[in-house]
């Protein structure tokens, strides 16, 4: 996907009328991202029992509050909500309406089941980095129009890095790494400031020191052409300090192996709640029919 913009083009716009219907922390980064980009974001109407504001949107409590159908829909509500949110969204899901789902785990065969009338379903899967406009995003689905294929797309990536997954198995493995990514890294930070802490560093130094760490690593190795293995070989000089920590990491591949059993427990989760998604709408077109 492109980032450059055409003089003459029209500039990114959200589609007009677009709703968020949930805005908790991740459809809430979204909106903060957008705002950063300088999007207009009055198009917005936020649907959200509590009624919290939402900068530059206008906020209802309830679907029947929100008004004309819109042209996009995205549900930004817990997997768990799906069963009892979609059927109040569905008679605004119509051949106009393109559905933006960003819930953990929930399929878009499942989607279908509640919206079949939408023009399209797209499945997001960002991470909350999306915040600051450095996020990652994979999306996959259909959107019916290649024209707000194109829209929904710039829509991400000006949120950061996005892509378009060949299928619903990579869109997971994407989320696997860098949906639930950032709360590991977060913890490998925290783990870096208590080793520091423990050293004799106040809890504040520390914090600022492995926070500073982790971000001019990956700084560094994003803008220049170095692998890991190559930074982390430029670091340690043979025999010394460094190398003597890694071997620690690196013994019976711990740290990998760690990573790895981490990213498992996540996507047996993943798998759990796709299923249970999938019950639930079987269960409730078993009570439509
Ligand atoms: N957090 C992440 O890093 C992340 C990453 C990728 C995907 N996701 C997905 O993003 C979704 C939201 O996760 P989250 O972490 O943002 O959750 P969250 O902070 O708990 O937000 C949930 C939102 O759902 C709203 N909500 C609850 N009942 C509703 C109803 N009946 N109608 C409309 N909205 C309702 C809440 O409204 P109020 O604000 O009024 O309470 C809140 O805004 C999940 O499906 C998750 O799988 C999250």
């Amino acid at each position: 996907m492109s980032k450059a913009r055409i003089e003459g083009q029209d500039m990114l716009h959200i589609p007009s009328p677009t709703w968020f219907v949930g805005c908790g922390n991740m459809a809430g980064a979204i909106l903060d991202g957008w705002r950063m980009g300088g999007l207009d974001l009055s198009p917005v109407t936020v649907i959200r029992p509590s009624g919290r504001a939402v900068e530059g949107t206008r906020v209802v409590t309830s679907v029947e509050q929100a008004g004309l159908s819109p042209r996009l829909m995205v549900l930004g509500f817990k997997p768990q909500r799906l069963a009892e949110i979609a059927p109040q969204l569905r008679a605004y899901a119509g051949a106009q309406t393109v559905v933006v789902s960003i819930l953990a785990g929930v399929e878009i065969e499942t989607m279908r089941g509640y919206f079949p009338e939408a023009q399209g379903i797209v499945r997001g899967a960002p991470n909350l980095p999306v915040a600051v406009r450095r996020g990652v995003t994979g999306l996959y689905g259909e959107p019916g129009d290649s024209g707000l294929k194109q829209q929904i797309g710039d829509l991400f990536v000006a949120l950061g890095f996005a892509m378009w997954m060949a299928d619903e198995q990579k869109l997971a493995a994407l989320a696997s790494v860098a949906g639930a990514g950032p709360a590991y890294v977060a913890r490998f930070v925290a783990a870096l400031a208590k080793a520091g802490v423990e050293r004799g560093l106040s809890e504040d130094i520390a914090s600022t020191l492995a926070l500073e760490t982790v971000l001019g690593t990956t700084w560094m190795a994003a803008t220049g052409r170095e692998t890991m293995d190559e930074v982390a070989r430029r670091v340690a000089s043979p025999n010394g300090t460094t190398e003597a920590g890694l071997a620690v990491l690196d013994r019976d591949h711990a740290l990998d192996e760690l990573v790895a059993r981490t990213i498992d427990a996540a996507a047996h989760r993943g798998a759990e709640l796709a299923e249970e998604s999938r019950r639930a709408s079987l269960a409730e077109a078993g009570r439509l029919s």
